[in-house]
């Protein structure tokens, strides 16, 4: 042990290449950590620390050790075999170095939330306008991309996202096996389905699950230090949980029908809203409507895109066919949605 026992950043490794590489982060941002280069060590440190940096060479060790629940782990190393073996087991989030050095530098210097993902949140202005569809086409083209996304269905009546994806069947986590998650988790793409490289984390349909707050805001925190983006469909239920979803998106896009009760309702849904300022995107319907331009007028907010009516999305949604994939033209729905997703990232 290198450094008196107040320092709040703990770091356990026996490797001195990690340990260097470690320090001159820390160096860099002024922060001192005690090092402990043995197990046993690591352990009598471990309840004053604030945030714990368990080293890849030592994290099976440490996992086999039943530490109080207390500090921040950030499990660091530069073997992806390890990483992802003990992240969950210690409740740790990964830090790969070097290409994680400039996170590793946030959660030093103190500034760990600067460092998470972007939390996007598409919320129906009235029901069935094309909220979960919408969200499903965000995060389905933002992964074709090549952006690391995940689709969180948080809405415990809208039948499972994974079903408009195909994915019904597809093995992995939903919500359910989240029920009693607290705290810090550790890196969930292992165990969530994937749809083409799209992460996802969707409601089952055994049970209508009531998702609480605690879980939601656990799980979430996880997604937001290991995807790059996270794009959410709380649904309209106001449950805790899917306020909590709300509550935490930094962005969020209010989809507002371009009819009369449509607009009316998107009204109402405004009122309740307490996250950031959303987009409004208006949703064109085919045969009657209102324009664009008073949905605008009567939310009292620009419209900042139109998405068009597309009939064929019904009978992909019927096939579980990703929203976007299989349209022909690009233009229309896909188009609008591909706009929308630059502007929100
Ligand atoms: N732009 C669109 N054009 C035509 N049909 C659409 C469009 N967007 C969604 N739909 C269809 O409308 C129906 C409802 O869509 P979706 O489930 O996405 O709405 P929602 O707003 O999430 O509904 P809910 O209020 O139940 O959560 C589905 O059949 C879907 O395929
Ligand atoms: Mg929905």
């Amino acid at each position: 042990v290198s450094q008196p026992p107040e320092s709040e950043f703990l770091l356990v490794s026996a490797d001195p290449r990690l340990i260097d590489e470690v320090l001159a982060v820390a160096a860099a941002v002024a922060v001192q950590p005690v090092v402990a280069t043995d197990a046993s060590v690591a352990a009598a440190r471990w309840g004053g620390a604030r945030t714990v940096l368990v080293g890849d060479d030592l994290a099976a060790e440490l996992a086999a050790m039943s530490l109080p629940i207390g500090p921040t782990v950030h499990l660091v190393g530069s073997d992806p075999a390890r990483l992802s073996a003990w992240s969950m087991p210690l409740r740790a989030s990964v830090v790969e170095l070097p290409a994680g050095a400039a996170w590793l530098t946030g959660i030093l210097a103190g500034g760990e939330d600067a460092g998470l993902s972007p939390v996007v949140a598409v919320v129906g202005g009235s029901g069935g306008v094309g909220a979960s569809t919408l969200a499903a086409g965000l995060a389905y083209r933002a992964a074709r991309r090549g952006t690391s996304t995940v689709l969180v269905d948080a809405d415990p009546f809208g039948g499972g996202i994974d079903l408009l994806l195909g994915a019904e069947r597809t093995s992995g986590w939903r919500w359910d096996r989240f029920a009693r998650a607290e705290g810090q988790m550790g890196d969930l793409r292992p165990v969530l389905p994937t749809v083409e490289g799209l992460g996802l984390l969707s409601m089952g349909r055994r049970t209508v699950a009531q998702l609480a707050r605690e879980p939601v805001s656990a799980v979430l925190g996880s997604l937001r230090r290991s995807y790059d983006l996270i794009v959410i469909d709380p649904g309209r239920s106001q449950l805790p949980g899917s306020l909590e979803c709300c509550r935490l998106a930094t962005s969020a896009v209010l989809l507002a029908s371009c009819s009369v009760r449509g607009v009316a309702a998107a009204q109402q849904t405004l009122t309740t809203w307490t996250g950031v300022r959303p987009l409004l995107v208006a949703r064109r319907r085919a045969g009657t409507g209102v324009g664009a331009d008073v949905v605008a007028d009567a939310l009292q907010m620009p419209v900042a895109g139109v998405l068009p009516d597309d009939p064929e999305l019904v009978g992909a949604a019927e096939r579980g066919d990703p929203p976007g994939r299989s349209l022909r033209r690009r233009r229309g729905w896909g188009r609008s949605c591909a706009t929308l997703l630059e502007a929100l990232t």
